[in-house]
């Protein structure tokens, strides 16, 4: 018996990437699996693999930003499977790398609509249905940021997350002694859609040429991440509400560089990384100076 065994989880942004592999996971686990995002025939064809895999999984377009949309979800999970037991709120969107103001307004706000008011969103349907009940797991995917400290040419992206963070730190405070579950979890780098394609403001993008080697040292795939998120959605964690986990520490750090340092020192070929960088056009002119390139202290 696995253990979500019987459990329904709902996990928004679960057409690819970490939605999906927590989507595998869940399924093998023995949870039956709500997939959702914004395309409904990438829904579809995560439905598929999870149902070829032998899963119990269906599926709802739905884009976390919009308020009747999470809404129209959490109705449709109830009334195919008269319940849920976990909600991950997991989509996520970066705007482009480059400085805040030469950002679309729309790209930026985009991140805002999808990490906060969706984390919102899906907070609200989750802790409606989990409250009354007095049971439940809400589990919030955090990411760069989260922390609190600054991250400069990756402002509206990190200071989302700081937001979610704070959030869900709060909500489980509020909601401490009701039998709900509250959760964050930061997955770390992962070799995703999200890290490997992406978009630069154009005259920012030397900004991103240490990446490769970046996610070479850091980057883990999907699926070690979405362990974790499993275990948190476990009962395992019954009693610990306002948990809030990351992937990477100070030994997975040191053990990346540690690892990069040997194969440049044993001349080893580099593992290929593949890239793809969209250049979006800035909407004012360049500064002179485009700030700190990526991983700078600053
Ligand atoms: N990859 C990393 O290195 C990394 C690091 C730290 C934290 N994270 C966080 O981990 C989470 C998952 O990231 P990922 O790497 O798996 O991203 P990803 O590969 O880009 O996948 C994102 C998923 O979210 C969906 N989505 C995007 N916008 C949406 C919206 N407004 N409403 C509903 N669904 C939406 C996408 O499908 P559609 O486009 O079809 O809607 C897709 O299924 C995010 O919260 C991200 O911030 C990622």
């Amino acid at each position: 018996m696995g253990v979500l065994q019987d459990k329904v989880i709902v996990i928004t942004g679960s057409s690819r990437g970490l939605g999906l592999a927590v989507a595998q996971a869940a399924v093998v686990a023995g949870a039956t699996v709500v997939i959702s995002s914004r395309t409904a025939a990438s829904v579809a064809a995560a439905v598929a693999a999870l149902r070829s895999a032998g899963g119990e999984a269906s599926g709802q377009v739905c884009d976390v930003g919009d308020l009747a949309q999470v809404e129209a979800l959490a109705e449709f999970v109830i009334r195919t499977y008269g319940r849920f037991d976990v909600w991950v709120n997991n989509a996520g969107y970066a705007p482009p790398y480059g400085a805040t103001m030469h950002v679309s307004p729309e790209l930026f706000m985009r991140a805002v609509q999808t990490n906060i008011i969706g984390a919102y969103n899906g907070s609200l349907v989750a802790l409606r249905a989990f409250l009354p009940a007095g049971r439940g797991k809400l589990i919030n995917i955090l990411g760069r940021g989260a922390e609190g400290r600054p991250a400069p040419l990756q402002n509206g992206y990190a200071a989302s997350k700081a937001w979610e963070r704070s959030f869900t730190k709060a909500l489980a405070e509020e909601y401490r002694d009701t039998g709900v579950g509250i959760y964050a979890f930061n997955p770390g780098m992962m070799t995703t859609d999200f890290l490997t394609d992406l978009q630069a403001v154009s005259g920012y993008e030397k900004g991103l040429s240490a990446m490769p080697t970046v996610i070479r040292m850091w980057a883990t795939p999907p699926e070690a991440p979405a362990q974790r998120v499993i275990w948190l959605a476990s009962s395992a964690t019954d009693g610990k509400t306002g948990l809030l986990l990351k992937e990477t520490g100070p030994v997975q750090i040191l053990g990346g560089a540690v690892r990069e340092g040997l194969r440049r020192l044993l001349r080893r070929p580099a593992p290929p990384v593949t890239l793809a960088v969209a250049l979006i056009p800035a909407v004012l002119p360049l500064p002179g100076r485009h700030g700190p390139a990526m991983g700078e202290k600053t």
